[in-house]
Formats: C-alpha cells, sequence, structure tokens
C-alpha cells in the first residue's frame, strides 16, 4: 500500500510535466533523483535524454556461471518509455498537464512510474539477485528514434533478455494480455506532392488541376488492400493529410498528400509502398503531372519470444493476475528494434481508459500501477534466476 501512494505521487508529477521525445530534460533529471536517493546505480551512456540504471544482486551464485575462465553472470533488461505526444489534454484530472500542446497521452508516465516502483523493489532484493538487471528509461518512443539511440550506446550489448510494458486503455484494469510473435506492427509513412499548372477556376482547360488526380490517387490507394491483399493477411494504408489550394476560385499547382503504412512483415511494407509507388507513377502518366513519392520505414513489427511470451504469463499468472492472450494491433512500438538484436517480451496491462491512447481524455487507471511494477520486478528476478542455472 505504501508503495502504490508513492507510486501514484510519482505519476501525477510525470502527468503534470510531460515533454516531448528528445527533450525530455526534467523527467530524465526527476527519474535521476528518484533513482539516486533509492541508491540505484545510474550507467554513463551517450544518451542525452532518458538514462539506464543497475542493479547488480549479490547473491553468491550469482557468480556460478563461468566462460572461458572467465565469471559471466547473466543481464536482463526491463524498458520503459519515457515521452509524451503534442496534444492538449482534455481528461479533466486535478494533475492535467502544466505544459502546453503536450500531454502523456500514451501511458509513458505510467511506464516510467513502474519502472521506479520496480527499481525501488529490486533494491530491496539485491541478495536474491542472481545477475544484473538493468533499467531501461528509453526517450523519444513516439517516433523520435529513441531505441535506435539507446542501441547505438551499446549500453544494452550484454543483456540476454529484455521486457517491455504498455498500458492497454480498453482491458479491465490489472489485466495482463501476452502474445508470442508480433504485437505491433512494421510502420512507414509515405509523402506525395503533385506538381502541374494552375488556373483560373473559370478555365480549367488550362490547368492540369493536381486536386482531380489527387483524389484519383486516394481512391486507387484503398485498392492496395482491398483487392492486392489476402483477406488473411493483416495491412493497412491510411491517408491522413491532404493539402492544396487557398481560394475557392483558383485551380492550384501543388497538392500534398500524406499517410501511413501498417503490416506485420517486412515484405508486406515494403509491397504497399511499392504498389502505392506504382499507382502515384501510373496516375502522373495519365493526368499529364509530375508526382513525386517518398516513403520512410520507421519501425519494424514486433516479435515476441514465444518461450519467454510464456515465461511472462506464468509469472503474472504465479502473483495471481488475469492474464490474457491479446490482440495484436497495428500500431508500431521501437521496442520492436531491440527484439531484432535480444529476446524480448512486450506485454500490456489494462488501465481501463473511457478514453483510447493519443486521445485528449485519455486516463489511466492508477491501481495497476503497484502491479506493473511488481511484474516487472518479477520478471526480472525470474529471468536471472533461469539465466543463471
Ligand atoms: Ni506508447
Amino acid at each position: 500500500m505504501i508503495l502504490q501512494k508513492t507510486l501514484e505521487e510519482y505519476f501525477k508529477w510525470f502527468h503534470r510535466h510531460p515533454e516531448l521525445g528528445n527533450e525530455e530534460k526534467e523527467t530524465t533529471a526527476h527519474i535521476r533523483d528518484i533513482l539516486t536517493a533509492a541508491g540505484v546505480e545510474i550507467l554513463d551512456t551517450s544518451l542525452k535524454t532518458g538514462l539506464v540504471a543497475q542493479i547488480s544482486g549479490t547473491k553468491s551464485d550469482s557468480q556460478s556461471k563461468s566462460q572461458n575462465g572467465q565469471q559471466k553472470t547473466p543481464v536482463v533488461a526491463l524498458r520503459c518509455d519515457i515521452d509524451a505526444l503534442p496534444i492538449d489534454e482534455a481528461s479533466g484530472v486535478a494533475y492535467a498537464s502544466e505544459n502546453p500542446h503536450c500531454m502523456h497521452a500514451c501511458g509513458h508516465d505510467f511506464h516510467i512510474t513502474s519502472m521506479l516502483g520496480a527499481a525501488l523493489l529490486l533494491t530491496q532484493e539485491k541478495e536474491n539477485l542472481t545477475g544484473t538487471i538493468k533499467l531501461l528509461f528509453q526517450p523519444a518512443e513516439e517516433g523520435g528514434g529513441g531505441a535506435k539511440q539507446v542501441l547505438d550506446s551499446g549500453v544494452l550489448d550484454d543483456v540476454e533478455e529484455i521486457y517491455g510494458l504498455h498500458v492497454a486503455a480498453d482491458l479491465e484494469k490489472n489485466v495482463i494480455a501476452v502474445r508470442p510473435g508480433a504485437t505491433h506492427a512494421a510502420v512507414g509513412s509515405f509523402k506525395i506532392v503533385i506538381r502541374g499548372k494552375g488556373s483560373h477556376a473559370a478555365y480549367p482547360h488550362l490547368s492540369n488541376d493536381p486536386l482531380v488526380a489527387s483524389a484519383a490517387i486516394i481512391t486507387a490507394a484503398q485498392t492496395i488492400v482491398s483487392r492486392n491483399t489476402s483477406p488473411f493477411e493483416q495491412a493497412v494504408v491510411s491517408i491522413t493529410h491532404v493539402e492544396g489550394g487557398s481560394a475557392w476560385n483558383v485551380i492550384p499547382s501543388e497538392v500534398l498528400i500524406e499517410g501511413t503504412f501498417r503490416a506485420f512483415s517486412e515484405e508486406k511494407l515494403n509491397y504497399l509502398s511499392e504498389r502505392l509507388a506504382q499507382i502515384c507513377e501510373g496516375i502522373g502518366i495519365s493526368y499529364g503531372l509530375q508526382v513525386d513519392y517518398a516513403w520512410k520505414r520507421y519501425t519494424i513489427a514486433t516479435n515476441n519470444d514465444p518461450a519467454l511470451a510464456e515465461f511472462a504469463a506464468q509469472t503474472a499468472r504465479d502473483l495471481g493476475l488475469t492474464v490474457i492472450e491479446g490482440e495484436p494491433g497495428m500500431g508500431g512500438e521501437d521496442f520492436a528494434l531491440y527484439q531484432q538484436k535480444i529476446k524480448g517480451v512486450f506485454w500490456n496491462i489494462g488501465v481501463a481508459s473511457p478514453n483510447g491512447l493519443h486521445h485528449p481524455g485519455f486516463v489511466a487507471n492508477l491501481e495497476p500501477l503497484s502491479t506493473a511494477a511488481g511484474l516487472l520486478a518479477r520478471l526480472g528476478k525470474g529471468a536471472l534466476e533461469r539465466l543463471a542455472d
């Protein structure tokens, strides 16, 4: 109960002080202060925001593994993300964001707090830990390249397993969802610029109207999923931003279209992009316009190791929690980048919000904070035990 109260206080501070990706300076300083006060070691890394702390066990058999005559103890990592979103909060909570146009609307404040709770629990258990647990507070998950910064820093080079959590708005509080394989999609974004000739709206024959061509591209793009993708395969092509024209009586010379692709494999994501590029080229030719197409890959699909997913589910059940498999979603998550190099599991915890993630009215129920902290700590400790065996 004391832990829960402490965590709620921590949470409210982080919720009041959200910062965007790669700008999480106050957030990082506050995490550092709490960890330092608890006597947790903080590692030197090249990270500008975010940090990595470490708790090493003192149990004698933590020295039991030897390799080439050298002592080797297992190392696992627990990971959370710390950045917020450019959203004006409309949740109505008393501890709402004090930073304009910035909100913890994806629950990363919940993740930070759960990790701090895990750190407090694990420091009390040092003598029972059979290795080292790295606590990764990752910056810039929301498209800011945070996972890549962490990997490039080399701080995870010795890590054998990694565990990450995310709140689930639509799950009952304290319910844990964990499944093998993909949980989050590979994500790409695209930008299309249609350049033609504008004219007076009364003389359309003097233009080659890029607005009409943009409508053709938007319509044709719908067939990539509905006609080029098997009904048994998951894929999304969403057009989200269209800009063109500035007056009711002028045909513009340029139209911009932006959007996103989602799929569960790299091949599929590449294919979606290839098809859209072909559509742009074809419509450009048939409408006599220049169509520039560009795309960017944000992240690959997450990929939960099946054995570790079962370990995580069993650990949660051992704590008396309700565990479900949950559904994969088309959202992206850069935890996937760690899983390319390190076996890992990304799991969800229900926080029963009336509104979904990335919504200005998102409100996490705070009761699961100590549940999440307890499960993170138990996963870290249990993974070390298994690896030290
Ligand atoms: Ni998130």
